[in-house]
């Protein structure tokens, strides 16, 4: 069986050179597609067993003679880059210094994002986790200003479009259909956003998308797992931030996207994308000088400890 996406049809494959192979079992191991097994002392390669290659590269990213090629499924060999040494990688330290640095930035000099640090936050977003290899998720970049404006006033018109509903008044007749909390929701936060956003802009400000010079949107197929957008879009705002850049997550503009035919065409976004989530990215007008603790709504932890104290 093949696990079929957007853009993968069939298995990869998986070459294995035995002259190199020491038998050693590890690719194996970490094989969960399953088509690595064991046949007297060697690997071997039965693409029927579950969901056959599914090209993840653990085989070969483990194997310590180099022994294992995978092709297909949007990896190849070239694809295959050594790993850092420990001391070039981030230590918990400095990326939780990093992380705590960060801060949601709506305000942005007037100087561009380099061509060479748009290249870069994508390509460190680009090795974000995914629900599935081959990654199923898509890049709109919005470079410059006058892109960003183009989108904001796009969806600016289909805001206007849509404001009727988005109404206190229309908000009262829907009472009966909405849940507690979708109804607070909309009457505490998004009813009285819109009409900052329509208020905001008549006033010449641009309260929804910052004038910001970049704006990169994560979106994915119907295939896809519905997190990895957002997780790729937290990658490349976490590689902005080590590149110096202000970042900040636009919820809204998944939403234009997703309902919005106009907006899909004018952006070349499939119909069936599902919603996903935008980064602006700038260099920022202001310096943050403390960092914030934050704190979930609540962490439960279950350990054995406390498994062995309930018996
Ligand atoms: C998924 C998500 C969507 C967001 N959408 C918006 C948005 O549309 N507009 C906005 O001004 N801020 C948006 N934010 C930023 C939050 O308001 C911000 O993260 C929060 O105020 C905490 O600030 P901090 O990021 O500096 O800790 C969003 C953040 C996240 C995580």
């Amino acid at each position: 069986m093949t696990i079929k996406t957007s853009r993968a049809e069939g298995v990869a494959n998986v070459t294995i050179n035995y002259k190199k192979c020491n038998g050693c079992g590890l690719c194996v191991k970490v094989c969960k597609g399953a088509p690595l097994i064991m046949r007297n002392g060697k690997p071997t390669v039965d693409q029927t067993r579950l969901f056959g290659c599914i090209g993840c590269g653990k085989c070969l990213a483990v194997c310590p003679e180099d022994a294992i090629s995978v092709e297909g499924r949007d990896l190849c060999t070239a694809d295959v880059l050594p790993i850092a040494p420990r001391e070039q990688r981030a230590s918990y330290e400095h990326l939780y210094n990093l992380m705590l640095a960060r801060r949601s930035t709506r305000e942005f000099s007037s100087r561009m994002v380099e061509r060479e640090l748009v290249d870069q936050i994508i390509e460190a977003a680009s090795s974000a986790p995914m629900g599935l290899p081959p990654s199923d998720v898509s890049v709109l970049v919005l470079d410059g200003r006058a892109r960003v404006r183009e989108l904001r006033d796009a969806m600016m018109a289909d805001l206007k479009k849509i404001k009727p509903f988005v109404s206190h008044s229309s908000l009262k007749l829907m009472r009966p259909f909405m849940k507690r909390e979708e109804y607070e929701m909309f009457g505490s936060f998004i009813v009285p956003t819109m009409e900052a956003f329509i208020s905001m802009e008549a006033e010449g400000v641009d309260w929804w998308l910052y004038d910001a010079p970049l704006a990169v949107y994560f979106y994915c197929s119907p295939y896809s797992d519905p997190a990895d957008p957002f997780i790729a879009a937290t990658y490349a705002m976490l590689a902005g931030e080590a590149l110096g850049l202000g970042s900040i997550m636009i919820g809204t503009s998944g939403f234009f996207f997703k309902y919005s035919r106009r907006l899909r065409q004018q952006y070349n976004i499939p119909a069936n994308a599902q919603q996903g989530l935008m980064v602006l990215f700038g260099h920022p007008a202001v310096k943050y000088r403390k960092a914030i603790r934050r704190r979930f709504a609540k962490v439960d932890v279950l350990g054995d400890d406390s498994m062995a104290h309930q018996n």
